[in-house]
């Protein structure tokens, strides 16, 4: 089967390796690929989504994988793109990938259809936003576009707040757009992935994302420097409530809307006091959760997303094992405020040589000149490791890693360990 996967990253990396892994024979193709993902697939050169549509048809490409997020909206639209020409593609339609390139537009939907999350005001300029603020801090400010996970800021005041307000809405840091002010909500967040195909789904692995920069949960927000996954990271009672309450209603809402959906679906959710509330969606897998999921699914994986893409829920060609998964990112200096490229990275054989249980994957990098590798990007590499309990996968992917170093380095040292 000819696979083509959309995007560049370390979810992309992991989305083709365990593509690779399936039992179905895979021909692998990527767009736009990086010089790690082209060990495994060949790196699509073309210069845009219309060529790179007529490049699929043109090579017979059987199924289309969005990874990355934008495409989905690019344009008329990666899945809309693909449907024209009758290539199969795993990833929504642009008018329901809506639900992630527009806060409102999922805020709309979810009080549509009565899924609980924070109250919210969408508003045109700062001055709505500070009506709308009405002195209550924390309070949590989201631009309603397209903004790489940094367009949310949780300000704990009034400094914070007009710090983004100014950054967002009078120098457009992130283009034109409206802003979300919403109620902030506290709790343990968890980030539950499922499958979807029309009015079906399958959830899969829950995961945990470290999202700020430090240790202790501190500092900055970045695109996750970690995760962790498992089965085991919430009780049985907690997935059926979030299945009944969130999953469900946003699945039979999207074909109540009229929304169509074969793809993945990421549930960003606050287990608040009150129960599971829902902060975000987003229409593909996380970045870096896929990386911590993917070793955990079992199956074939290229032909459960070909089925979804037929039309097909086909649950019965995946299982998910039982123990945990920690996914260790390693960042650029900068990030992630910017990022520098250029540092050479030792220590990458290490992490092979250091257990089979062991994933590398691959974020920002670039081979040099001199065939060695050198960061490319925010947030660098990723490796995952597995094990029965939390500590042992923990201490597994730690070790991995220990010979792993470049000039300007970011990591945490609690990921897996810190608990919300
Ligand atoms: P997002 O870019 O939507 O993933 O949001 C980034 C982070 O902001 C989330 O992971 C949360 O930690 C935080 N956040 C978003 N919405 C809220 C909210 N309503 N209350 C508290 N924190 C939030
Ligand atoms: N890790 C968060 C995201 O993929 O949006």
């Amino acid at each position: 089967m000819k696979i083509l996967v959309v995007g560049k990253g370390g979810r992309e990396h992991a989305l083709i390796t365990a593509m690779h892994e399936s039992a179905t024979g895979t021909e692998l193709y990527c767009f736009p690929g990086s010089d790690a993902i082209s060990e495994l697939a060949e790196v699509v050169d073309v210069d845009g989504l219309d060529s790179l549509i007529s490049w699929m048809k043109e090579h017979e490409i059987d199924l289309c994988v969005a990874g990355e997020e934008s495409y989905l909206v690019k344009g008329e639209g990666l899945a809309n793109l693909c449907e024209q020409e009758g290539i199969p593609c795993w990833g929504p339609h642009k008018q329901s990938a809506q639900l992630e390139a527009s806060k409102e537009f999922a805020k709309d939907f979810m009080l549509r259809h009565g899924i609980p999350t924070g109250r919210a005001v969408g508003c045109a300029d700062a001055d709505e936003a500070r009506v709308a603020i009405d002195g209550v801090y924390p309070t949590v400010l989201k631009f309603d576009g397209l903004a790489a996970g940094k367009g949310v800021a949780v300000c704990p005041d009034e400094v914070t707040a007009e710090e983004f307000l100014n950054e967002v809405m009078v120098e457009r840091k992130f283009g034109k757009g409206r802003l979300l002010v919403e109620e902030c909500l506290v709790g343990p967040e968890v980030s539950i992935f499922a499958a979807v195909v029309d009015g079906e789904y399958l959830i899969f692995t829950p995961a945990r994302d470290y999202k700020r920069a430090y240790d202790g949960d501190e500092g900055p927000n970045t695109g996750g420097m970690g995760a962790v996954a498992s089965r085991q990271l919430i009780d049985d009672g907690l997935l059926k409530t979030i299945e009944e309450t969130i999953v469900q209603p946003t699945v039979k809402g999207l074909v109540d809307d009229g929304l169509p959906y074969r793809g993945f679906i990421y549930f960003g959710l606050m287990l608040t006091e009150s129960g599971p509330k829902i902060i975000e969606y987003n229409c593909r897998f996380g970045d870096p959760e896929c990386q911590a999921v993917m070793p955990l699914v079992g199956g074939d994986l290229a032909r459960f997303c070909a089925d979804g893409a037929a039309g097909i829920l086909s649950s019965g060609r995946l299982s998910f094992s039982d123990g945990w998964s920690v996914c260790l990112v390693r960042a650029s200096a900068g990030y992630p405020e910017s990022s520098r490229s250029g540092d050479i990275i030792s220590g990458i054989e290490s992490v092979v040589d250091s257990g089979t249980e062991v994933k590398l994957y691959h974020a920002g990098t670039k081979k040099n000149a001199e065939g060695e590798w050198e960061t490319n990007g925010g947030r660098v590499l990723a490796v995952v490791a597995g094990g029965e309990t939390r500590s042992s996968a923990v201490e597994s992917a730690y070790l991995a890693l220990a010979n792993v170093s470049f000039e300007g380095m970011q990591s945490r040292s609690d990921i897996g360990v810190f608990n919300f």
